[in-house]
């Protein structure tokens, strides 16, 4: 079972930060399938947090279910970064990260995120700064609980917030609803481990292509000196920062660093899971101790609890019902309405519709795909919550099929 230092995960499954994409509300929806050992926020701004901004507060919520919970910071300068550190252990956080593989220009011409792959002196010194400051914010035994998620998901309560999703959840049916949760979501404490608060640090292989092909990779080294400063693990997408999301992940990159931190602390593996078949795949071949999903997990907020399942026990659960799929829309989006407002909530519903759409169409018996086109346009289309409804209950009973299908819909982001 996965440990980042004194967090011991009930799951070595993580839920990636997907800048725009994993608010509250989607990472609660993952957290009720189950199977999520650790979730995170987007990336956050120091400065933004530290000045109280509305979309960094926005970004940064969280409540007790939605445990443990990594906060994800992004920056070059190691003080501003400790105090944004101090800001997450204050508001919440289980777990610190730092991005040091964020390709976008906005971030990397200020010197963060992929740009520290450039220079491994100053992601160092951000790094044992900020591991000092953890070390000096103190959680009580009862916030520690609390950061753990051990309050929340161990009691009979989950029932209706979780798997239960009565009331909320209507359209679900079958094996799911009402049902106890059969896979965990808290994290246990390890005994006498010091630093509450641990830190890790989210790294591409290298910046440069010919770095990795050469065998001259900055990832296995640069893991190697943050263990050294007191980092509890490191996440490794297994692409260059060249690559941004073309191409294949390379297994081989992460390998190296597993190879290289050599057990001293935990290395989890990211890039392409979308099956549960291919976490394990992540696992065989490259000796890493956790999986982080990304992208498979905004078509299939469920591949958690289907990945642990086989993970487990080989075998791959049914897939869930169509009526399921839209109950955990829905749930989505009556989370969004909840956690933020209306705007927000069609906002982002019409821009990620395509995402679930990939897991809601049938195969025709002539062995292509159905087109859902029709229902995908009414939820973009959709002005007010009544009619999203509308159309997922329209949907649900058979409509809002046919047309021609969209190719294109396959890739909404990246
Ligand atoms: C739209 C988008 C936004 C992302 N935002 C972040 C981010 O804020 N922080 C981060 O560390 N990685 C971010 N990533 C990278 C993902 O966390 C992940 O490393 C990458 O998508 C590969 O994993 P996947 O194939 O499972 O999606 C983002 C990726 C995408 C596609």
């Amino acid at each position: 079972m996965l440990r980042i230092g004194p967090v011991q995960l009930a799951t070595n499954l993580l839920l990636a930060p997907i800048a725009g994409y994993c608010d509250l509300a989607f990472r609660t929806v993952c957290r009720e399938w189950g199977g999520v050992g650790l979730a995170c926020t987007d990336l956050l701004s120091p400065q933004g947090l530290l000045r109280g901004t509305a979309t960094s507060l926005d970004l940064a919520k969280t409540n007790d279910f939605d445990k443990p919970v990594g906060m994800q910071l992004y920056g070059s300068d190691p003080e501003i970064m400790a105090q944004g550190a101090r800001w997450a252990v204050e508001h919440g956080a289980t777990v610190v990260d730092i991005n040091m593989g964020c390709p976008v220009d906005k971030v990397t011409k200020k010197d963060g995120g992929s740009a520290l792959l450039t220079n491994l002196e100053r992601a160092v010194a951000i790094a044992a700064r900020v591991v000092q400051e953890l070390e000096r914010c103190p959680l009580s035994a009862e916030e520690w609980g609390r950061r753990l998620g051990t309050a929340t998901h161990a009691t009979a309560g989950i029932r209706d917030s979780a798997f239960g999703i009565r009331g909320s959840m209507q359209y679900a049916t079958g094996a799911s609803t009402n049902a106890e949760p059969r896979i965990p979501n808290a994290a246990s404490p390890v005994p006498n481990a010091p630093c509450p608060v641990p830190l890790t640090c989210k790294m591409r292989l290298c910046w440069h292509t010919t770095d990795f092909e050469s065998g001259a990779a900055c990832s296995p080294h640069l893991a190697r000196m943050l263990a050294d400063v007191g980092v509890a693990g490191v996440t490794v997408h297994g692409r260059t920062t060249e690559m941004k999301f073309s191409g294949n992940v390379q297994l081989a990159g992460i390998a190296r660093v597993v190879e290289s931190v050599n057990g001293r602390i935990p290395v989890i593996g990211n890039g392409d899971v979308k099956e549960p078949q291919d976490a394990e795949r992540m696992l065989r071949e490259t000796g890493c101790d956790g999986v982080m999903i990304g992208r498979g997990a905004l078509a299939a907020p469920w591949l958690f609890r289907q990945t642990h399942h086989y993970l487990q026990t080989g075998e791959l659960l049914p897939d869930l019902t169509l009526d399921e799929k839209i109950g955990t829309v829905k749930r989505y989006f009556d989370l969004m309405r909840e956690h933020r407002d209306d705007r927000y909530a069609m906002w982002q519903i019409a821009r990620r519709i395509s995402w679930f759409a990939k897991k809601m169409q049938a195969r025709l018996p002539d062995g292509r795909m159905e087109s859902i086109k029709p229902f995908r346009e009414a939820v973009r289309t959709a002005k007010q919550p009544e009619q999203l409804y509308e159309a997922l209950e329209a949907f649900r009973t058979g409509g809002l099929r046919g047309g021609i299908e969209d190719v294109s819909m396959t890739e909404d982001v990246a």
